[in-house]
C-alpha cells in the first residue's frame, strides 16, 4: 500500500508483526481508551532538545550513549535499580566527555522499554508449549499459561512504572545528584575496587581538579547549570502501536505529532518492513527514530525506509542502529553504508554491538562475549572512517548490577560462572564493570 495521508491511526491500514493475540479485545480497547485520556509522560520541547542534540551527533560534534535493559522488569521498577543504571550511564558520559573528548548525548533503554518481539510465538518449557514472553506490558515471564496469557491491564502497569521511572529519573538528573562534584559518588563499591573503576577514579580526580579551577579563577559552579544538571531522554521499541498511538498527542504551540511515551522510540529488526505499521506509524511522528538493521538488508528496501522516514532530510531524526555481529560487520556494513549515502538523507549511524553477537553458552544459558562486542564496535568506527562518515553512537544492553550475563572483560567471566547471578528477563546485558571498560576502549576511538 502506498503511503498517504499520515494520521496516528492509520497503521491500522498496514501488515502489522509481532502484535500480542489479546484474547479480550474488548478490555484491549478499554485499557487503550484510559491511556490516551491519561497525561504525557515527555513534551515536545524535550523531545525537539535530543532532535537537536542528535543532529550533532549525525555530524560528529557530539557522541549518542543509548543503554538500559533488553527488557525492562516491572518488578525492578524501584529507586536503587534506576539510580544503578543512571550511576553507570553517566559515568560512561564522564569517560566519555573527557577522555573521548565529545559532549555526550545520554539516552536510557529505560521508562517503557516493556515489550519485546519475539522470533516464535511458543517456546516449549518442560515439554510444554507455552506462549512466549513478550515483555512485562504484554504478559508474565512465569513458565505457566496463565503467566503467559496477554492481559491489557499491563499497559496500564507499564504506562504508571514508565511515568515513576520518569518521575525518579528527573528528580535524580536535576536535583542535584548528577552534578559533575559528584563524580566520585557515582562510582559503585564493587566497581571501585577493579582496575577499570581506578581508572574511572582518576578521570573523576582530573574532573575535580577542572571544577577547582573555574571556582579559583571566579566562577560560580553552583549556578552552572552544565556543571550541576545531565540532560537525559529515554527511549524504547515502538512494538506495541496501539500503546504508542494512545500516547501520540498534539502539540499545543507547533501543531505537530509526537509519540509522548519517551523521546526517541525505535523500529525493531524484526518490524522494519518499509509497507508495514511499525515504519507507517513512525514516519508521521516527529520524535527522532531509530531503526535496527541487520544483515538481512536489501540495498532498495534500505533506501525506500530512509526516505519514507526521513523525508525532509532532517538532521537527527533518524538513527540507523546497526546490529550485524562482530564476524558480519565488515560484510555487510560498508554496502548498507553507501546505499544510504546515495538517499543523500542524514543519519546517526549507531552500533548495537549486542544483538548480532548473541550465542547459547554450554550451560544453556543466552550469553554475549566482551571480546566480539568490542570487536564489533572497533569495526564499526574503522568502517565508517574509511567510508567519509560518522561514527556517531553505540547501543548496548547494561545494566547498573553486578551481573554474570556476558562472559569476559576484566573479570573474565566464564560461561561456567555465569549462573552466579544471571537477571535478565530476556537478552543478557553487560555489568557495570563491563561498560566502563567498554567507555575506555570507545573514548580512544573516539580520539581517534
Ligand atoms: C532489542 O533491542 O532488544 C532487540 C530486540 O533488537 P533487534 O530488533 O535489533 O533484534
Ligand atoms: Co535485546
Amino acid at each position: 500500500m502506498a503511503h498517504q495521508a499520515w494520521n496516528k491511526s492509520s497503521w491500522q491500514n498496514f501488515p502489522v508483526v509481532q502484535q500480542p493475540n489479546w484474547p479480550d479485545r474488548e478490555a484491549y480497547q478499554e485499557a487503550l481508551a484510559e491511556l490516551a485520556t491519561l497525561p504525557p509522560l515527555v513534551f515536545a520541547g524535550e523531545i525537539r532538545e535530543l532532535k537537536r542534540q542528535l543532529a550533532m551527533a549525525a555530524e560528529g560534534k557530539a557522541f549518542l550513549l543509548q543503554g538500559g535493559d533488553c527488557a525492562e522488569d516491572f518488578a525492578r521498577c524501584t529507586a536503587p535499580a534506576v539510580r544503578e543504571l543512571l550511576k553507570v550511564i553517566l559515568q560512561m558520559t564522564v569517560i566519555l566527555g573527557y577522555a573521548g573528548g565529545k559532549p555526550v548525548v545520554k539516552v536510557g533503554r529505560m521508562a517503557g522499554q516493556y515489550a519485546k518481539p519475539r522470533s516464535s510465538d511458543t517456546e516449549m518449557v518442560n515439554g510444554v508449549e507455552l506462549s512466549s514472553y513478550r515483555g512485562d506490558m504484554v504478559n508474565g515471564i512465569d513458565p505457566t499459561p496463565e503467566a503467559r496469557r496477554p492481559e491489557p491491564q499491563r499497559m496500564l502497569k507499564g504506562y504508571h512504572l514508565a511515568c515513576a521511572t520518569m518521575n525518579i529519573l528527573r528528580a535524580f538528573t536535576r536535583g542535584g545528584y548528577a552534578a559533575l562534584d559528584r563524580v566520585h559518588a557515582w562510582n559503585n563499591e564493587f566497581v571501585k575496587r577493579s582496575p577499570q573503576g581506578q581508572m574511572y577514579e582518576r578521570v573523576a580526580r582530573g574532573i575535580d581538579q577542572a571544577i577547582n579551577f573555574m571556582r579559583v579563577v571566579g566562577l560560580d559552579t553552583d549556578n552552572i547549570p552544565q556543571l550541576q544538571q545531565a540532560s537525559f531522554f529515554t527511549s524504547h521499541e515502538a512494538l506495541l502501536l496501539g500503546y504508542e498511538e494512545a500516547l501520540t498527542r498534539q502539540d499545543s504551540t507547533t501543531g505537530g505529532w509526537y509519540d509522548c511515551s519517551a523521546h526517541m522510540v525505535w523500529i525493531g529488526e524484526r518490524t522494519r518492513q518499509v509497507d508495514g505499521a511499525h515504519v507507517e506509524f513512525c514516519r508521521g511522528i516527529l520524535n527522532p527514530v531509530g531503526v535496527k538493521i541487520g544483515p538481512n538488508y536489501e540495498v532498495d528496501n534500505v533506501q525506500r525506509l530512509v526516505t519514507a522516514l526521513n523525508p525532509g532530510r532532517e538532521p537527527g531524526r533518524l538513527t540507523l542502529i546497526t546490529r550485524f555481529g562482530a564476524g558480519k560487520i565488515e560484510k555487510f556494513l560498508p554496502g548498507l553504508i553507501r546505499a544510504v549515502k546515495e538517499t543523500g538523507v542524514p543519519v546517526v549511524w549507531s552500533c548495537d554491538p549486542m544483538h548480532g553477537n548473541t550465542y547459547t553458552s554450554e550451560t544453556g544459558l543466552k550469553t554475549r562475549n566482551f571480546a566480539e562486542i568490542l570487536n564489533e564496535i572497533r569495526a564499526f568506527f574503522e568502517i565508517h572512517w574509511s567510508e567519509g562518515t560518522v561514527p556517531g553512537g553505540v547501543h548496548f544492553e547494561m545494566t547498573g548490577d553486578d551481573v554474570t550475563e556476558c562472559t569476559g572483560g576484566g573479570r573474565d567471566i566464564k560461561d561456567s560462572e555465569l549462573r552466579l547471578n544471571y537477571q535478565t528477563n530476556c537478552d543478557p546485558r553487560l555489568n557495570a564493570e563491563q561498560s566502563l571498560e567498554l567507555a575506555f576502549q570507545i573514548a580512544e576511538m573516539i580520539r581517534g
